[in-house]
C-alpha cells in the first residue's frame, strides 16, 4: 500500500454464492466485527439479482456494492445480459472485468475486456480489471509479456481523464480458489511491472495514482503480508470475503 499516492480497496468477489436471506444474516455478523478505521475502501461485487438486497443490507455501512460483469453494449436484444447503464442507474459504482473465470469459462477475450471497459467508463462506473497468467504461461516465464498485452488491450481507446476512474487486480489464475498465493514479494514485482506499463502509456503522475489489487487465495492469514508491499494497494478476494471474521480481518490488515 502506498496511502499517499492512491486509495487502498478492499473488495469481496462473491462470485455466485449467496442468496439475498444469506446477505442479511451476513450482514448483521459482518456489522459487530467491522473496525472503524477509515483507511481502505470495501466493496462487495455480488451476483446481479442480488444487488439491491445488498445494498439494503449495507446501507448504513461505508461498503459499496459492486457488480462482476457487464455487458459491452448499451442496450439491444442481448437476451439475459445487463448493461452499464442499468448498474449505473441502481447506484452501483465498481464492476469487475476480464475475470479469469469469465476469460476462460465465458470466451472472454482481451478484445472484449476492452469493450467492456469502455462501456463501463461510458457509464460512469469504476472497472476493476483483472490480468494474471495461467501456470503454464507462469512456467514458459512470459507473465511480463502477457500481463503487458492484457493491460494494453483493456485500455486500448481509454483516455487519460478516465484512469481516475480505473483499478487494477493481478489476479495468478493458479493462485485463484487453489490455496496457492503468490509469495507478498511476487505480487509486488508484478505490480510495479503493471504500474510501469501504466506510467509508459498514461505517465508518472497517473500510474502512480492507480489502485493495484492483489487476488488468488488472499486470506486473513497471507492479507498483512500482502498488503505492506508497496504495489499491492488491496485485495480482491473470492472465497475468504464469504466469512464475515475473514473479511473483516483482511480489512484491519489494510487499515493498519
Ligand atoms: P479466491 O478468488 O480469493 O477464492 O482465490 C479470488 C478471485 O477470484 O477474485
Amino acid at each position: 500500500m502506498n496511502r499517499k499516492y492512491r486509495k487502498t480497496v478492499i473488495a469481496g468477489n462473491w462470485k455466485m454464492n449467496m442468496t439475498s436471506n444469506d446477505i442479511k444474516s451476513f450482514s448483521t455478523e459482518f456489522k459487530t466485527l467491522a473496525s472503524r478505521a477509515r483507511w481502505c475502501e470495501i466493496i462487495l461485487c455480488v451476483s446481479f439479482p442480488n444487488i439491491p438486497a445488498a445494498q439494503r443490507a449495507f446501507k448504513d455501512t461505508r461498503i459499496a456494492i459492486g457488480a462482476q460483469n457487464v455487458h459491452h453494449e448499451p442496450s439491444g436484444a442481448y437476451t439475459g445480459e445487463v448493461s452499464a447503464g442499468m448498474l449505473a442507474a441502481l447506484g452501483v459504482r465498481y464492476v469487475i472485468i476480464g475475470h479469469s473465470e469469465r476469460r476462460n469459462y465465458c470466451g472472454e477475450t482481451d478484445e472484449l475486456v476492452n469493450r467492456k471497459v469502455r462501456a463501463a467508463l461510458d457509464a460512469g462506473l469504476y472497472p476493476i480489471i483483472c490480468v494474471g497468467e495461467t501456470l503454464i504461461q507462469r512456467e514458459m516465464s512470459i507473465t511480463d509479456e502477457l500481463i503487458t498485452l492484457q493491460i494494453k488491450s483493456a485500455l486500448s481507446g481509454v483516455g487519460a481523464d478516465k484512469m481516475r476512474r480505473v483499478i487494477f487486480a493481478y489476479e495468478p489464475v493458479w493462485a485463484i480458489g487453489t490455496g496457492m498465493t503468490a509469495t507478498a514479494q511476487e505480487a509486488n514485482r508484478v505490480g510495479t511491472h503493471i504500474r510501469a506499463v501504466l506510467r509508459g502509456m498514461y505517465g508518472a503522475r497517473i500510474a502512480r495514482s492507480v489502485t493495484i489489487q492483489y487476488g488468488g487465495s488472499m486470506n486473513e492469514e497471507n492479507a498483512g503480508e500482502l498488503l505492506s508491499m508497496p504495489d499491492v494497494d488491496g485485495g480482491l478476494i473470492g472465497g475468504a470475503s464469504l466469512d464475515p471474521v475473514k473479511l473483516a480481518a483482511i480489512i484491519d490488515a489494510a487499515n493498519q
